[in-house]
Parts: structure tokens; C-alpha cells; sequence
């Protein structure tokens, strides 16, 4: 029996509770102004036609000419390519200003977009695709959280649909002993370190920008999450995996795969 119940977790007594972790209400936005007017710039790597195109390709194909519901869309960098593809394209987004940016581009008129949690906001209509790429499933920071939106978007797909999710394998292998901070990203003009905290599943990405003589930061907080976990919450919300690949372009998953795309979907009866 699929279970679909949502709500704020706790510390428990004698845990931590680091700031912007368990301190932060359900729902937090963390993508507000500031960072939607850099976040096109700032991920211009995920923009490039080489990561889009196969993104797009994938997702087309597993459309089947359905419609298809993107949960966390944010400025539209998979969605737009998608609807000008043909396919009808609809959204939920926590943050107004990252779907002002959506708003603000050629062919944003053709896509519907709710502002709330994807792991709780109902749209109407049913869809043949629900999609939640570039690890945005971490962006729901307790496990409770993580299993209600794969319930939401069973909710959403018809019989039959496919719930796409691409995320990062955890990197704790390359985490030495004892330590909990990690570089992602080091060059003259951006600095990003993964800081983990292991005994809870959770991480805070920091990133550095520097531009001229000022610094800008931006730290998010995330759960991170292994395919067998998803695998369990895709169960428990009535789906079964149909597919996990490396990549995009279908690559082999095998224990060297720094991330996956997997595919759940909804049984016909
Ligand atoms: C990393 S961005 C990804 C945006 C877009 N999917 C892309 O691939 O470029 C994450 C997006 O998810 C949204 N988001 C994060 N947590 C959310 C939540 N709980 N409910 C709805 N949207 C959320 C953020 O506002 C942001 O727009």
C-alpha cells in the first residue's frame, strides 16, 4: 500500500542541528533573486547543447507524445527545449523569481507553472512523464520529505508513466577518513566544497564566486540519497524500476558511475 504521508522532521534529543539543516522549515527556498539572476550563468556547463540535446532526446522518447510535468523547473533549461519539441510541458517551482526567468524566454508561454513544494502541490491532469533532474531530489533535506514527492509524482503519472530522476551517486568513497569537506570545484574565479555530515545523510554545498575584488557565496543544504534508497521510495509509493543508466545518452550504471538516470514507472493495473 503506497504511503503518502509529508511533514517536518525533528532532531531527535542529543542530535546536532546545524544551521540551515534541521533549523530550516519544510519547503525553504533557497533559489531567491539573487540566485536566479546568476543560476543561467552559473550553470552555463548544463546549458550547453551536448548536456541538453541527450537530456531532451530522453525524455522525448520516454514521453511517448504524453504529457509530460517537471518538478522543480526552475528557469526552464530541460523544459523549453522539451516543449519546443512537441511536447506539452507543465512545472511546479518553489522559487517565483527562478520561474520569472522561465517567464521571461521565447516559448515560456506554452508552459504552465505552479509555485509550491514539489513534494506536496497537486496540478491537474495526468501525465505520461514526471521528470526532477540535476539533483534537485537532495534539495528535499529529510527522507520523509524525499518519499512524499516520489508519491506526489506517482500521483500525477497515468498507468503505465515513468518517473525520471537524475542525481549524483553519493561521492563519500573519495571522503578520506575523519574528514568532511570535500572540493567540487577549484578555479581562480569559483571555489564550491561539499561539506558532509555523514552520521546524518546530509551535505551543504558551498560555492564561492569572486568577481573583481568581491566575493559572493551561496550554500545549499541537501540530502543525499543512494539508488537502492530511491529504489525503496519509488516502492513505497507504488513504483518499480524500469531502468538506471549512467548518463543520459544510456550509459552502463556500474560502481564507477558518478551519477545515474533512473526510470520508475507506474504498473498498468
Ligand atoms: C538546481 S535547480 C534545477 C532547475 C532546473 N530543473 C534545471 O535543470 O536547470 C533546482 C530548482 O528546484 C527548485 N526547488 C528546490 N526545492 C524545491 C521544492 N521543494 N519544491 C519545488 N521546487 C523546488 C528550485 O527553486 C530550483 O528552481
Amino acid at each position: 500500500m503506497p504511503c503518502c504521508s509529508r511533514g517536518t522532521q525533528h532532531p531527535r534529543a542529543g542530535q546536532r542541528a546545524p544551521a540551515g539543516w534541521h533549523t530550516e522549515p519544510v519547503g525553504t527556498n533557497h533559489f531567491g533573486e539573487r540566485i536566479a539572476g546568476m543560476y543561467d550563468d552559473d550553470s552555463s556547463v548544463m546549458f550547453a547543447p551536448a548536456v541538453v540535446g541527450p537530456t531532451v532526446d530522453f525524455l522525448a522518447d520516454l514521453a511517448r507524445g504524453g504529457p509530460a510535468l517537471e518538478l522543480g523547473i526552475g528557469t526552464g533549461r530541460i523544459a523549453l527545449p522539451l516543449s519546443a519539441r512537441g511536447v506539452a510541458v507543465q512545472g511546479i517551482d518553489l522559487s517565483p523569481d527562478m520561474v520569472a526567468r522561465l517567464r521571461s524566454k521565447p516559448g515560456a508561454d506554452a508552459i504552465a507553472v505552479s509555485i509550491g513544494d514539489f513534494a506536496a502541490t497537486e496540478v491537474e491532469g495526468s501525465f505520461a512523464l514526471v521528470y526532477l533532474v540535476f539533483n534537485t531530489i537532495g534539495n528535499l533535506t529529510t527522507q520523509e520529505e524525499q518519499v512524499a514527492c516520489f508519491c506526489n509524482a506517482a500521483r500525477h503519472l497515468d498507468a503505465g508513466g515513468c518517473f525520471v530522476v537524475e542525481v549524483g551517486v553519493p561521492p563519500i568513497r573519495r571522503l578520506p577518513p575523519g574528514e568532511t569537506v570535500r572540493a567540487f570545484t577549484v578555479s581562480p574565479t569559483r571555489l564550491g566544497f561539499d561539506e558532509f555530515d555523514v552520521a546524518e545523510q546530509r551535505g551543504i554545498s558551498h560555492h564561492y564566486r569572486v568577481t573583481g575584488d568581491r566575493v559572493e557565496t551561496f550554500s545549499v543544504p541537501y540530502r543525499y540519497v543512494w539508488p537502492a534508497e530511491l529504489d525503496l521510495m519509488a516502492r513505497i509509493a507504488g513504483l518499480r524500476l524500469r531502468e538506471r543508466w549512467g548518463g543520459w545518452r544510456r550509459e552502463p550504471f556500474t560502481g564507477e558511475s558518478a551519477m545515474h538516470v533512473s526510470v520508475w514507472e507506474k504498473p498498468e493495473s
